[in-house]
């Protein structure tokens, strides 16, 4: 029964070809003045034009809101090979995160606070900041950018439409405490992607597999036609842009209705933003779980697995936490013994190992699937690039905790690319760290380059 549930999940190589020619094209939508406003991959510009030198030095404060925890950072770039970074997690409630937008402001500033007084950190001096803001966010500079839309469970109001910096900016004034001046505003990919580049110099596309998922990638200047549409070409003018892809998108709009699955559906009418952020509903770690969930509870209502046992958890939304699908695909054939542990955590204590078996077969056909639709997502910017060798910088939980995640994607990249492509997957380390104090560092130093 499990097997033919998950038959759907199963892409072939013509499936993810196809993906891969839609995806392309929605890039071009994105990219271009004349159907930008209408795409549903939106294709933003990040105004980081430039790739680490290695020389980059100094002290830097960084803020990383979008991921599974809201950090604050600071950063010491002493040389290529010593960073040095000191970081402290917050919580972000269910309320900061549903409420009002200036609640949520508030209380980064005050977790800003608290951070510079337990490391004294001085307080009259200006201190640069980079801002890892993970959302897509029409930028108007490095150092502007104006909300289009929450994702990943977010929906504050009254940021929609407004410049985040500025809200942050404001909030930092209201506690008239400390002197930051926020000289980037950067998507977590683009961090990662600089992270990496820092010591990696063929490193051309940024991956976040983690609660959401998203990638960034170097585009030619000219073709970022929003960029060109608003800037004068001048000469000498920089060939390279970022482009903050935000592919999470993808499918907003019905082209990849093809592939999805009843329990994708499901999944999406029961999300804060039906409708919105299809791909990403089919891969990323605030949905893998549920959609696990889902079949299971499909299995139990015919009886086809865990007979006869009840468990409340799994009836309720949410339960099963994406952390379980990794936990159950590490058990090596045979072997259940991280299985044991997530059944009890959702109260399941008498199953059979045909059970436990089918549990991991519907993991692994939810995981791999997530697995394939990056790798086409990855060979569609690979191709579009245009490159023979290219790195990847890559974080996130999915890839960093899934056992079988780096080796899927591997695979499935190597099926679907030219055989003459060579590439790398790379785990980043610290990307909303590191990869923000290179990009505050470039930007301070710009500015006093042009005084
Ligand atoms: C972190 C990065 O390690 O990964 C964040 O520093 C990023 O900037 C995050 O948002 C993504 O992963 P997750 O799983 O926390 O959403
Ligand atoms: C969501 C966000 C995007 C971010 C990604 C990974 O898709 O919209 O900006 O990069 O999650 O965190």
């Amino acid at each position: 029964e499990a097997h033919e549930l998950c038959k759907e999940f199963v892409l072939s190589k013509k499936v993810m070809n196809e993906v891969i020619e839609r995806l392309t094209k929605e890039i071009k939508l994105g990219l271009a003045k004349a159907t930008h406003d209408k795409a549903t991959v939106k294709c933003f510009v990040t105004y980081v034009q430039d790739f680490p030198s290695g020389q980059e030095r100094g002290k830097y404060l960084a803020l990383d809101l979008g991921g599974t925890n809201f950090r604050v950072l600071m950063i010491e770039l002493k040389s290529q090979t010593d960073v040095k970074i000191i970081s402290k997690s917050f919580g972000i409630s269910k309320e900061l995160m549903t409420g009002p937008g200036q609640m949520l402001f508030d209380f980064i500033a005050e977790c800003l606070s608290k951070f510079c007084t337990e490391h004294n950190v001085d307080k009259k001096k200006e201190i640069p900041l980079g801002f890892t803001f993970s959302f897509p966010l029409m930028q108007q500079g490095l150092d502007r950018g104006i909300l289009k839309v929450w994702t990943k469970g977010f929906i504050c109001s009254g940021v929609v439409g407004q410049d985040v910096v500025q809200l942050l900016d404001e909030a930092i004034q209201r506690r008239n405490e400390i002197k930051i001046k926020i000289v980037a505003i950067i998507n977590d990919t683009v961090g990662t992607l600089m992270a990496c580049a820092f010591y990696k110099c063929n490193c051309r596309i940024g991956l976040i597999v983690g609660t959401g998922t998203n990638a960034c990638y170097v585009e030619k200047t000219q073709n970022a036609e929003m960029f060109e549409a608003n800037h004068e070409r001048t000469p000498g003018g920089k060939e390279h842009m970022i482009i903050n892809s935000e592919w999470g998108a993808f499918g907003d709009n019905g082209v990849i209705d093809f592939l999805r699955t009843p329990f994708d559906k499901q999944v999406d009418e029961g999300s804060h933003n039906p409708g919105r952020q299809i791909y990403e509903k089919c891969i990323s770690g605030l949905f893998l779980g549920e959609l696990v969930r889902l079949i299971l509870v499909d299995l139990m209502q015919k009886g086809a697995i865990f007979a006869n046992q009840e468990s409340h958890s799994i009836q309720e939304k949410g339960k099963f936490l994406t952390r379980f699908v990794s936990e159950i695909e590490t058990d090596i054939s045979g072997a259940f013994d991280y299985t044991d542990c997530v059944l009890n955590e959702i109260g399941i204590r008498n199953a059979s190992d045909k059970d436990k078996a089918c549990l991991r077969y519907i993991c692994q056909a939810v995981s791999t699937r997530a697995a394939q639709l990056t790798a086409c997502g990855l060979v569609c910017l690979i191709n579009k690039m245009d490159v023979k060798d290219v790195a990847i910088a890559i974080d996130g939980s999915v890839y960093r905790h899934h056992p079988r995640f780096h080796d899927m994607l591997y695979i499935n990249m190597k099926r679907l690319l030219q055989k003459d492509i060579e590439f790398q997957l790379i785990l980043s380390e610290d990307g909303s760290g590191r990869g923000a104090a290179l990009i505050a560092a470039a930007a301070t130093n710009s500015k006093m380059n042009s005084k």
